[in-house]
């Protein structure tokens, strides 16, 4: 199989290639990505003898369909992922996560090609705190940020193209991934690269709001067993039983890093901060027997704070101007 990964130098994507080489040495992978502040080529350094690396926008009409043209699947995890930069500046979110999709979406279909399109459980919105009620894949599309209206955008416009031309796609919406390669700006790697770096971590607000935690292979796998056999124009909701409330987690990765579990900042909170997200992954469960491996959460903590500690050299560079950023809107 020839798959084209757009994304795949971002936290996921990267991850994703790295589980293709490794367990499915008879695909050739080429990955599109623009190498955004997001996008990492030194993440790819692992597999760079047997992948190409293409840098490019996934909006550039011209250069999507020249690639998708000798594809025979594409994985489409590219997309601005960040809500707060999304709240601060929503315009690439449009551009690469709508106007993106749109140029996938447009050479797929020229092509006859297999697309599986990599979402998030934000388009639902956010749950009550304490109902116990889960997202699936009936849930009606609530998005509350720039980040998750794009997301929701690029959804319906590939429900749409499996309407209206037959392209044969699936979509999946994942809940919050953590595991090696993550971006510092983001929860869990920027509490632990704070306390690498002797800065005290930030939690916003009370740190009240849930999120359903997944290791990154686990949706990984997920996501390779839809590709291989989902079936066309179904949407997969994947998590992995994973709620946890900011400030457990928070006081988890203190007390495994040998720190006073209080031991932290209370910064301003995010505006329209999403409560809760939580996944029913029943259908994947039931139609591709897809399950969870890493089940235990805070082993997965543990070898993910022994990742950043081995691999400084690849997060220290990203850390003093995302700091320098947050710090500006008083987070
Ligand atoms: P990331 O921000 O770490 O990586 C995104 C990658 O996309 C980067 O390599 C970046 O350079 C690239 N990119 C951005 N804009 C581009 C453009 N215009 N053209 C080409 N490449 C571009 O994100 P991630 O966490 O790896 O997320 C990957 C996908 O998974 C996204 O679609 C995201 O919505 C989805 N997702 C993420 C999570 C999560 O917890 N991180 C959960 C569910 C779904
Ligand atoms: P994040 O990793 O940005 O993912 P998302 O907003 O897509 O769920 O944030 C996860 C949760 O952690 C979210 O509720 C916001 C919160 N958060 C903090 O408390 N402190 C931080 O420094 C960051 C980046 C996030």
């Amino acid at each position: 199989m020839r798959l084209l990964v757009t994304g795949g130098a971002g936290f996921i994507g990267a991850n994703f290639v790295h589980a293709v080489v490794r367990e499915h040495p008879e695909a050739t992978v080429t990955v599109l990505d623009a190498l955004t502040y997001a996008g990492s080529a030194e993440a790819l350094d692992p597999v760079a003898d047997d992948i190409t690396l293409v840098r490019g926008d996934v909006s550039d009409t011209e250069l999507v369909n020249a690639l998708v043209s000798e594809s025979d699947a594409v994985a489409h995890f590219a997309a601005e992922t960040h809500v707060d930069n999304a709240l601060a500046d929503p315009e690439p979110f449009l551009r690469a996560n709508v106007i993106g999709t749109f140029a996938v979406l447009e050479a797929v279909r020229r092509h006859g090609v297999r697309l599986h399109h990599v979402s998030t459980d934000e388009v639902y919105g956010d749950l009550p705190l304490d109902d116990g009620s889960r997202f699936t894949e009936a849930t009606p599309y609530n998005p509350s940020s720039p980040y998750s209206a794009t997301k929701a955008a690029a959804d319906m416009l590939v429900r749409a193209w499996v309407r209206s031309y037959g392209v044969r796609a699936t979509i999946s919406n994942c809940s919050n991934n953590y595991g090696p390669y993550q971006h510092v700006e983001k929860f869990i790697p920027r509490q632990i690269t704070n306390v690498l770096s002797g800065r005290r971590p930030k939690l916003y607000g009370t740190g009240a709001n849930v999120r359903d935690w997944i290791h990154v292979d686990d949706h990984n796998r997920a996501v390779w067993l839809i590709l291989e056999r989902g079936t066309i124009g179904r949407t997969y909701l994947i998590g992995a039983n994973g709620e946890r409330d900011n400030l457990s987690v928070m006081r988890t990765l203190l007390r495994l890093m040998g720190r006073d579990p209080d031991d932290f900042d209370h910064v301003t909170d995010r505006v329209g901060h999403d409560l809760r997200y939580a996944i029913d992954p029943s259908l994947l469960h039931d139609e591709l027997h897809w399950a969870p491996k890493h089940t235990d959460f805070e082993s997965g903590l543990e070898e993910t704070i022994d990742w950043y500690r081995s691999n400084e050299s690849w997060w220290r560079p990203l850390k003093d101007g995302v700091e320098a950023n947050y710090a500006e809107r008083g987070q």
